[in-house]
């Protein structure tokens, strides 16, 4: 029976991190378990950043954005012998297995240490939402009100000036913050990676609601990583009477005090953790599929493809 855990937070922060790190530290401690905090994801496991926590280490945090662990990206995790290094810190520390919350990069890493027998479960922590063993990610939730808040500010402006407001989103070639943004706002078009971008398209659909449906102002919402907005924008100024502006709401969308759903997301996937983590179990990822709480091996859940979101896409266009 194991009798210290880890946890960590990798990759992009996301709101939430922290509500699932206090339910993965209370859990644990109710089980008997002790926890150790490892700072800034992999980096500091590497470096031997770790502190041992308590009650109240997590007290006030379930409301705050950000991770209280840090955050990093270490490409080097890749290298056996660098993960060697973090073992070895791992095992003066006594910790036996970790939680780690991050994205699919993080996952990989968790894979392999397991595979080198430190069993680890992930929990899907980005406001991405591009990790399809689970519905929702940890962080999507509140990252999507935030872009609704934000572009229902810009369609006041836009419809008061008859512009055309096109509007960048993160997701890291995932369209579901687009795709979730753009139906939540009604917005005239949704622009993702799974569907690909075709230009003269999107200017011969805004001249079609510009010239024919006469609207007021439209707004246009895109996944970042597709083209350069501010380009677009004045294409658009060129060939309809809209003038573009664009608006990148950057990593705006990736702070902020987590929605209520993504702190009962995230507490219900912690303790899930810890419960596999004294089973014995590693190489495993936590997910929520039809509002129930799943595991899977990480194996299984980084080969899922993308969900498709055309009925979600061809429904919006029915009602714009
Ligand atoms: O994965 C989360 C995310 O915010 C993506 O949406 C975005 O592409 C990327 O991280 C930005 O990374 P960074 O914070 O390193 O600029």
């Amino acid at each position: 029976m194991i009798k210290r855990i880890g946890v960590l937070t990798s990759g992009g922060d996301s709101p939430g991190m922290n509500a699932a790190i206090r339910a993965i530290v209370r859990s644990a401690l109710a089980r008997g378990l002790e926890v150790v905090a490892i700072e800034d994801g992999y980096k500091g496991m590497v470096e031997g950043r770790m502190w041992q926590m308590n009650s109240r280490s997590v007290s006030d945090i379930i409301l705050k954005g950000g991770t209280i662990l840090g955050t990093a990206r270490l490409p080097e995790f890749k290298d056996r012998i660098v993960r060697a290094a973090a073992i070895r810190n791992l095992e003066e520390n006594g910790v036996e297995a970790v939680v780690v919350i991050g994205g699919d990069g993080t996952y990989r890493g968790a894979q392999a240490l397991t595979d080198m027998g430190i069993n680890c479960i992930g929990l899907p922590g980005t406001i991405d939402n591009d990790v399809s063993s689970s519905d929702y990610t940890i962080g999507f939730d509140t990252a999507l009100n935030t872009v609704i808040q934000n572009i229902d500010k810009l369609r006041d402006t836009s419809s008061s000036h008859h512009r055309c407001s096109v509007v960048e989103v993160m997701g890291n070639r995932c369209g579901d913050l687009a795709v979730f943004a753009g139906i939540s706002c009604g917005a005239e078009m949704i622009i993702t990676p799974e569907r690909g971008y075709d230009e003269a398209a999107v200017l011969a659909k805004l001249k079609y609601f510009d010239e024919v449906r006469k609207k007021r102002h439209a707004i246009v919402v895109i996944s970042e990583k597709i083209t350069d907005v501010n380009a677009l924008a004045n294409k658009i100024s060129e060939s309809t009477s809209f003038s573009g502006r664009a608006t990148v709401l950057g990593h705006i969308q990736r702070g902020g005090s987590p929605t209520a759903f993504d702190r009962v997301l995230a507490t219900r996937m912690g303790d899930k953790a810890v419960e596999l983590l004294l089973n014995g179990i590693g190489g495993h990822c936590i997910g929520m599929l039809k509002n129930e709480i799943i595991s899977m091996p990480i194996a299984e859940a980084l080969a899922l493809p993308r969900r498709s979101r055309e009925e979600l896409l061809a429904l919006h266009e029915r009602l714009i």
